[in-house]
């Protein structure tokens, strides 16, 4: 069954998931994923408990990948590590239903954007990502196969207390008549997506007035880090091979120009160079883009002691124009995802409206799924990488 995306349907989840905040039964439905020769299924298995350090979250809606159902199948395109089983999942967003003793700002029936970035308390460098991937340390391990092994595709999840960020309701989803922004709470699921971009256009020190090429800039996260990288003032050269996606990008921003990816270093270096001073570029390519021109062309496009975000997906050797690297002092920065400061001052962008969600920066909630519907809601985010999808358990 998919939710109709109503404003009306939005405020009966918010208000169930309210109704059902506390007490936490002793059992809950979960998308369960046992085997990978096998598709994962709703399950009733017992709810997840609180304790110190943690929070127990009634979730509203749970994201959906565009890749969710290469992880969770045999296909070797991303043979990601985790335990199983596995409650499946990603970044969620919904109501806190228990705390641990130890909270000090969370409470029951607060709305948090739950964060699937889980690090190790006791060495912030050691990360996984819940329902994804376990990392390849033994410390990423020890945290997923362990103490946060479960992930948000489920009624109940139970994740650290500072991976509860705290949303201001009325703000975000409150009516513009009341002050409020007026989203529908699909629409946050954006957020899961700009974090990543946030992580390391912030990491690079992007400012207000600079000039960024981000590419590619057609898809997933490369649309969402056009929208970030707009919301934090700067000026976008966006690339890409699809010129048409390209064009849609540039219509809704004053502040974005577009230059399509040919395959030729020579043609894409003098179409950026007409831009005049290029201070970034930020590089979210896909596995499989590794004989394609544009990072080299970007590099090469910098002006002098200009900086490079490195986020691609690449698996093997990039090789780079190492004496240009050298004599123009550029700077190249590796992120995985993001930090929780970055993540909070993301949602600060959100809540003062300086960055805009879902339809608004062109990145609709294709869809909402119930678990027990989650074939059609990995087959429908295949075919709409763009777009957000939710699970509503
Ligand atoms: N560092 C991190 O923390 C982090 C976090 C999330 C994701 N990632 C990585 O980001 C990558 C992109 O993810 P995504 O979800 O945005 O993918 P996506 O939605 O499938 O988009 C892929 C993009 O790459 C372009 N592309 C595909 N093949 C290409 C080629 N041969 N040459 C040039 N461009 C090509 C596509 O352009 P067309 O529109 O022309 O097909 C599209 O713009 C993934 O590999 C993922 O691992 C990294």
């Amino acid at each position: 069954m998919q939710w109709k995306s109503t404003k009306e349907t939005t405020t009966i989840l918010l208000k169930t998931a309210m109704a059902t905040e506390q007490p936490v039964p002793k059992t809950h439905r979960a998308l369960v994923l046992t085997s990978r020769a096998e598709k994962p299924q709703v399950q009733t298995i017992p709810t997840p408990q609180v304790g110190p350090g943690s929070a127990v979250i009634r979730i509203i809606q749970a994201g959906v990948l565009s890749y969710h159902r290469d992880i969770y199948s045999e296909s070797k395109e991303r043979p990601y590590p985790f335990p199983l089983p596995l409650v499946t999942g990603v970044s969620a967003v919904g109501r806190i239903a228990a705390v641990g003793s130890d909270a000090t700002s969370l409470k029951p029936g607060q709305l948090v954007f739950v964060d699937s970035y889980i690090h190790a308390r006791d060495n912030p460098s050691v990360g996984f990502l819940s329902g994804i991937h376990e990392g390849y340390t033994s410390g990423s391990q020890t945290l997923m196969r362990g103490e946060w092994k479960d992930s948000t595709h489920a009624e109940y999840a139970k994740m650290p207390l500072e991976n509860c960020h705290a949303l201001d309701e009325d703000r975000i989803l409150g009516s513009p008549d009341k002050g409020g922004l007026g989203y529908l709470v699909e629409e946050l699921a954006a957020l899961t997506k700009m974090a990543v971009a946030y992580g390391g256009l912030d990491d690079i020190n992007l400012k207000a007035g600079e000039t960024i090429i981000v590419a590619p800039a057609t898809g997933a996260f490369g649309g969402a880090a056009v929208e970030v990288a707009v919301a934090m003032g700067a000026r976008v050269i966006a690339m890409g091979r699809n010129l048409d996606v390209l064009k849609s990008i540039a219509a809704r921003h004053e502040r974005v120009d577009i230059v399509q990816m040919t395959g030729n270093l020579e043609t894409e270096l003098d179409s950026l160079r007409k831009f005049g001073n290029i201070d970034a570029c930020y590089d979210i390519s896909p596995p499989f883009a590794g004989q394609s021109t544009h990072l080299k062309s970007s590099i090469l496009a910098l002006r002098h002691g200009g900086r490079v975000s490195l986020m691609g997906g690449f698996r093997g050797d990039v090789p780079m124009p190492y004496s240009q690297i050298m004599h123009n002092n550029l700077l190249l920065r590796g992120k995985w995802m993001y930090d929780n400061t970055q993540m909070k001052a993301l949602i600060k962008m959100v809540e003062t409206g300086v960055l805009k969600l879902g339809e608004r920066a062109g990145l609709k909630c294709a869809g909402k799924f119930v678990l027990e519907d989650s074939e059609a809601a990995f087959t429908k985010a295949e075919n709409y990488p763009r777009a957000s999808l939710v699970l509503i358990p």
